[in-house]
C-alpha cells in the first residue's frame, strides 16, 4: 500500500477526528485516516460527505470558516498540528489547491505563476530556474505566459493552479476536485500528470474528488466518506474492485445494474 518507510510516521494522520463548523454543525465524525510519504490518497464520497472539510482542517484554511477539530487529533510528519493555523502549515510546506480553479483572472499566466514564488510573504529560492518545474509538467503554460488567466480554458486554468502550487515545492499537496468540469480526456491527462509529479518530485498528495475512476487509477490508497464518516477504505486497486464502488461510482458492476433506480441516500445501506 505504501511507498513510505516503515519507521517513519505518515505525512498526515487523522486520529478519530471530529470537525465542527460554527460550534454547532458536525461535519466530520470520528475519522481516522493517513497518507504515507510518497503516496497519493483518494478521498471519495458524495456531496457534503466531508472531503473538503478534511482537507481544510489539514491545511488550516477551515479555521477561517469557523471550522474546528473538536475531538481527536491531526498529525503532520509525527507532530500534532490539530487546529494549526494556515501560516504554520504553509511554513511546513503544505499546499492546498482549493476547489474551483482559483486563478487571478485579470493577471497574466506569468503573474499568476509569480505568486507561487512567495510563501508567507517571503520570496523563496530554488536551485533550478524559478518556473522550470511548472513548464516541465505543463509546457503549454510557457506559450500562454502573456495571456490573462481569465481567457484561459478550464483545463489551462487547472494546469496553472497546479503549476503555481508546484513552484511552492510542497511536501504535501492537497487537491480539491481537480477534475471538476473538465472534459474526460483532460481529466485523464491531469491525473496522469499528477501521478508523474508525485513520483518524480516525491510529493505526497491527498486528492478529494467525486470522480472515483480516474482518482483511484492513480491513487495508492482510498477512503470513501459518507455523512462525515469513513464508510470504506482500502488500497486503491482493491477499492476499485469492490462491488459497491463498481456499482455506484464506476457503473461497471457485474451484477445487474440498478444504478438509475437507486437514490444516493441508499448507498449507505448497501455498504453495510
Ligand atoms: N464553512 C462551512 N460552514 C458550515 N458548514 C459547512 C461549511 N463548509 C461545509 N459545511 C458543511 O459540512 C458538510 C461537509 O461539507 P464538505 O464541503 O466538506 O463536503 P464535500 O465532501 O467536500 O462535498 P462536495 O463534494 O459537495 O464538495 C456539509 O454538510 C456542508 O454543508
Ligand atoms: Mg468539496
Amino acid at each position: 500500500m505504501s511507498s513510505g518507510q516503515a519507521d517513519e510516521p505518515p505525512v498526515v494522520e487523522l486520529d478519530n477526528a471530529e470537525i465542527v463548523y460554527d460550534r454547532t454543525f458536525l461535519a466530520v465524525q470520528g475519522v481516522s485516516m493517513s497518507a504515507d510519504r510518497g503516496d497519493i490518497v483518494a478521498l471519495l464520497g458524495p456531496n457534503g460527505a466531508g472531503k473538503s472539510t478534511i482537507l481544510k482542517m489539514i491545511s488550516g484554511i477551515g479555521r477561517s470558516e469557523r471550522g474546528e477539530v473538536t475531538r481527536g487529533s491531526v498529525y503532520y510528519e509525527g507532530d500534532e498540528v490539530t487546529n494549526a493555523k494556515t501560516n504554520e502549515m504553509v511554513d511546513r510546506n503544505v499546499t492546498h489547491i482549493l476547489e474551483g480553479r482559483r486563478v487571478f483572472e485579470d493577471l497574466t499566466v506569468e503573474e499568476n505563476l509569480r505568486c507561487g514564488l512567495y510563501r508567507g510573504g517571503r520570496r523563496i529560492r530554488y536551485s533550478k530556474s524559478d518556473y522550470d518545474i511548472a513548464f516541465e509538467y505543463f509546457p503549454k503554460l510557457e506559450e500562454l505566459l502573456d495571456v490573462e488567466a481569465g481567457y484561459c480554458s478550464g483545463g489551462e486554468q487547472q494546469m496553472l493552479v497546479i503549476a503555481r502550487a508546484l513552484i511552492h515545492r510542497p511536501n504535501l499537496l492537497l487537491l480539491d476536485e481537480p477534475s471538476l468540469g473538465l472534459a474526460p480526456k483532460l481529466v485523464v491527462d491531469i491525473y496522469e500528470t499528477l501521478r508523474e509529479i508525485n513520483r518524480e518530485e516525491d510529493i505526497t498528495m491527498i486528492i478529494a474528488d467525486q470522480n472515483a475512476k480516474e482518482t483511484l487509477e492513480v491513487a495508492d490508497y482510498g477512503y470513501v466518506l459518507e455523512n462525515g464518516q469513513v464508510e470504506l477504505h482500502d488500497p486503491a486497486d482493491v477499492l476499485m474492485d469492490r462491488e459497491e464502488i463498481k456499482e455506484f461510482y464506476l457503473g461497471t458492476s457485474s451484477e445487474e445494474s440498478r444504478y438509475s433506480e437507486i437514490q444516493h441516500y441508499k448507498i449507505r445501506k448497501r455498504w453495510k
